[in-house]
């Protein structure tokens, strides 16, 4: 190998190392050389959006878990659990040791509310690997430089998270100042 190429190898794999890797989630081989460089994929938070979190210091530290499934009628009375044959009650996904997270299926780790993509990606493989693209959800940004992504549960509601029915709308008021042929 010239001492050129060498050189050329040795600073791509310093660059390779020096360049952290912001989250998991972050898809970057399908990208044009160089742009994966800038590229950082922000989940938009969840938990500023919850008005009972967090879930522990308002409430549950305070209450001896019961796992029962019953008609709630003190609190979260007006939830309903309807979301397929596998779901069945709220310890499914809620950690009854620390309200604060979710809890992966196998109980084994806690998911934040912030990431509950973890969660939902466990039964909805495809949906998530799509999400993980960029192709299912929404994603702001550019190619370069901050993506900021929403999780699952900003569209979708967990607890019943029936067929999304989107109306359609009227088409956009045509400019008034375009020449009629452009309009
Ligand atoms: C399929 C999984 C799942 C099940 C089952 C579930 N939850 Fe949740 N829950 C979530 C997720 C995920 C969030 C975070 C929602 C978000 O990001 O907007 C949440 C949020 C909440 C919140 C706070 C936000 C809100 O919507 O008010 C409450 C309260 C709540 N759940 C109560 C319950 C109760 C009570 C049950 C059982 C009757 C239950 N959940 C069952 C997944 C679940
Ligand atoms: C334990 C497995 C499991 C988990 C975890 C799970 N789901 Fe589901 N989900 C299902 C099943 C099963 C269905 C029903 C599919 C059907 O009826 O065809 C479903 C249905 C749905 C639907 C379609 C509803 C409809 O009526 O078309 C959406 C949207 C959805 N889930 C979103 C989520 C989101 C968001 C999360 C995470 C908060 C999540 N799911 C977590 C198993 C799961
Ligand atoms: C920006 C909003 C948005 C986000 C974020 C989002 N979805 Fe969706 N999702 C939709 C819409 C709209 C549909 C219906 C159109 C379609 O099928 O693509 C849908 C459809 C679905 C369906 C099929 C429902 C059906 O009736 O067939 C599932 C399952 C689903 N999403 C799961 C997920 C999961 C899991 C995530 C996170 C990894 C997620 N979604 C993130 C908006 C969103």
């Amino acid at each position: 190998m010239c001492s050129r190429c060498v050189a050329l190898v040795v600073l791509v794999v310093a660059l390779g190392c020096a360049r952290e890797t912001p989250h998991p989630i972050s898809n970057t081989d399908a990208l044009p050389d160089g742009a994966a460089a800038d590229r950082v994929i922000e989940l938009v938070a969840r938990t500023p959006y919850l008005a009972t979190y967090p879930c522990g210091a308002q409430c549950h530290d305070e209450r001896v878990p019961d796992p029962t499934r019953r008609e709630l009628v003190t609190f979260h009375a007006a939830r309903r659990i309807a979301h397929g044959p596998a779901i069945h009650w709220c310890d499914d996904c809620h950690s009854i040791t620390e309200p604060d997270h979710l809890v992966s299926l196998d109980g084994q780790n806690a998911i934040s509310f912030d990431h509950s993509d973890e969660l939902c990606g466990q039964c909805h493989g495809e949906r998530h690997a799509d999400w993980s693209e960029g192709m299912h959800g929404l994603s702001t940004g550019g190619w370069r430089g901050t993506v900021r992504r929403r999780t699952c549960t900003a569209c979708h509601d967990p607890h019943a998270p029936e067929h999304i029915q989107l109306e359609a709308l009227a088409p956009p008021r045509l400019d008034p100042r375009l020449a009629p042929e452009a309009r």
